[in-house]
């Protein structure tokens, strides 16, 4: 399916060197440009030529024509056009400062299904090469960190969007060819602990429930910081001592109090554990704050003595004036660690024992401050892989009643959205199936289109923008949610079912000549480079929304071009060959979003 950009890449790098040798010119910059007109009278596939301009000093436009020129010469006078040279595009042509690249709709049929049909029965596929830098070197690695939950806190809905996200990141990039490092970074030391523990010892007569006992401490840091706020004068001063003095006790290693730390820390730890299985999300790697305390330290004393840091109040910091980002505090004047003396720690870590080329962190926008900081630090102390580390923010995830706070306790826990979810489910879109099937694929069914609908709520909307939840709008089968492409999944995977008839290698491609065939097709074209995208730019959306509008070119095509009622065989089996791509390239691009969608329903 790539074949198609990968030629206008490399035909068009070879035409700009022609124009301009000294311009060094990428085909992976290239790739990165090209778009699919949304008209389709406009061809298969478009170059902006804007980004060419100041290299070649004249206008997008000229520079369309001028590449037009090279690819698709006219013919002289003498010369008979020799349409093999612009194989395998039907038709080069410049419009305005855009070139444009037409595919005959047979070629494309031709090229397109039997590749997608064949990787479905090998479960092939092949990777880009962009990924992997060029033929011949090996492979980029990226590291995307993400989810980064804190321990002794509830897990809630809003921790999702991190998770959702970094997930289809990591299966988008394996997918463009990078090696990838999907590595967690959990919150085990800190404050938020210190107040958990305090409410745990002192005013908490409970014992804890046998399961979810994560979530329950979570509770508790909710009461203890409500607590926290009704006390006043020397109460108040009292508990900020017993607090204070728990932090010192946690940060000496104290024998006692690390008893507790280690105990309560697994229960957040295996709640965790059950999330990511249910959420079908995995890491490759496990860091914790715990592990990179001490080390970060090290870094900030070792940068205070070369002189790269300073020392300000008794604390140690550094001065960002020049880059803007004001003064960035790296050591408390009590010598105790901060958020950031464990980062410096973290990324030195990635850079030395992952040898990570790229370094992603998803974590929300409100930390981006921090994260410039830290990424300059990095650098003034000799990191030049500083460059190559990115932070992705990412907009809330709100309530209809406005904004979750877990300080607040006004968050819908994960465990509890996981149980209406199911309830909602089984009472609503499956009650036939529940009467009808076995237990295990009713159950598999409803866990199957909860997480379609939770990942495609998360992932649907721009990292930008803020996502209001809710579960009622995101279970609906009609609409732009994932509750609708599974269904639309299962609903094209019944066409083969219902259609005796197998996929055989006499297919007549010349017969999907109808305009919504052609669309449907056009639109499969699109795949490979909308994933291509999503990556580069960080915006699984872009996916989500082309998957969506694949499921409405499928709608349309398939109430024009009925399997059941085609007039011939060959007709029958180049429109089921046909469906069978569609569902082959949903699922695929809903595996990316980290959705599998049931079979049947
Ligand atoms: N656990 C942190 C929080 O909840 C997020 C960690 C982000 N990653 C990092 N390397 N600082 O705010």
């Amino acid at each position: 399916m790539n074949l198609f950009v990968d030629t206008i890449c490399q035909r068009t790098c070879h035409a700009l060197e022609e124009l301009f040798p000294a311009g060094e010119w990428k085909t992976s910059e290239i790739k990165a440009l090209i778009e699919q007109p949304p008209d389709a009278e406009m061809g298969d596939f478009a170059l902006p030529c804007f980004s060419f301009s100041k290299k070649l000093r004249r206008s997008p436009k000229q520079i369309a024509e001028e590449l037009e020129n090279l690819l698709a010469p006219e013919p002289s006078e003498d010369q008979i056009a020799d349409s093999e040279e612009l194989l395998p595009f039907s038709r080069i042509k410049a419009f305005g400062p855009y070139l444009n690249f037409f595919l005959d709709p047979e070629t494309l049929a031709r090229e397109l299904l039997p590749s997608i049909f064949q990787k479905s029965s090998t479960g092939d596929h092949d990777t880009s090469d962009s990924g992997k830098g060029g033929q011949g070197k090996i492979r980029e690695k990226v590291m995307i960190e993400f989810s980064q939950p804190n321990t002794h806190k509830g897990f809630h809905v809003g921790h999702l969007r991190n998770a959702a996200l970094g997930d289809s990141l990591c299966r988008i990039f394996r997918y463009n060819g990078y090696e990838v490092v999907a590595a967690n970074y959990f919150g085990d030391v800190g404050t938020h602990i210190a107040k958990c523990l305090w409410y745990f010892l002192n005013h908490c007569d409970e014992s804890p429930p046998d399961e979810l006992r994560g979530e329950w401490l979570g509770e508790l840091y909710t009461k203890s910081v409500q607590l926290l706020e009704t006390l006043e004068g020397e109460e108040a001063q009292q508990a900020q001592t017993e607090i204070s003095n728990l932090l010192r006790r946690m940060e000496e290693k104290d024998p006692e109090l690390s008893k507790v730390w280690e105990e309560t820390k697994q229960w957040s730890m295996d709640d965790f554990k059950e999330i990511y299985r249910w959420l079908d999300i995995h890491f490759d790697h496990d860091f914790y704050e715990s592990d990179v305390d001490e080390e970060g330290r090290q870094m900030v004393l070792e940068g205070e003595k070369n002189g790269t840091f300073i020392r300000s109040e008794g604390a140690i910091g550094i001065d960002l004036e020049t880059e803007n980002l004001g003064f960035f505090m790296l050591l408390k004047s009590d010598g105790n660690t901060l958020y950031s003396t464990k980062d410096l720690a973290l990324a030195r870590r990635k850079f030395d024992q992952f040898s990570v080329d790229r370094s992603v962190y998803v974590v929300g926008a409100e930390q981006t401050l921090h994260f410039k900081q830290v990424f300059a630090t990095l650098n003034r102390m000799g990191y030049s892989q500083a460059e190559r580390c990115y932070h992705l923010p990412y907009a809330l995830v709100m309530l209809p009643s406005g904004k979750m706070s877990s300080r607040e306790g006004n968050v819908i826990l994960f465990s509890d959205m996981r149980k209406q979810m199911r309830d909602y489910i089984l009472d609503g879109l499956l009650v036939e199936q529940n009467r009808e099937w076995d237990e295990k694929e009713v159950e598999e069914t409803s866990h199957r289109i909860a997480l379609a609908a939770i990942k495609y709520g998360m992932l649907s909307q721009d990292p930008n923008k803020p996502i209001v939840f809710s579960m009622e709008d995101w279970l609906v089968s009609e609409g732009d949610t994932g509750t609708y492409l599974v269904y639309a999944y299962v609903r094209i995977r019944s066409i083969g079912r219902q259609v005796a008839l197998s996929v055989n290698d006499q297919i007549d491609f010349s017969l999907l000549d109808h305009p919504n065939e052609k669309l449907l097709m056009r639109r499969m074209l699109d795949f490979e480079r909308v994933v291509w995208k999503s990556g580069e730019l960080f915006k699984p959306s872009l996916l989500a929304r082309y998957l969506y509008e694949l499921c409405r070119d499928f709608s349309r095509a398939y109430g024009t071009c009925s399997v059941k009622h085609a007039g011939s065989e060959a007709l029958q089996s180049a429109r089921l060959l046909l469906f069978h791509c569609v569902a082959e390239v949903l699922k695929t691009g809903l595996g990316l979003l980290g959705i599998t969608p049931p079979e049947r329903m």
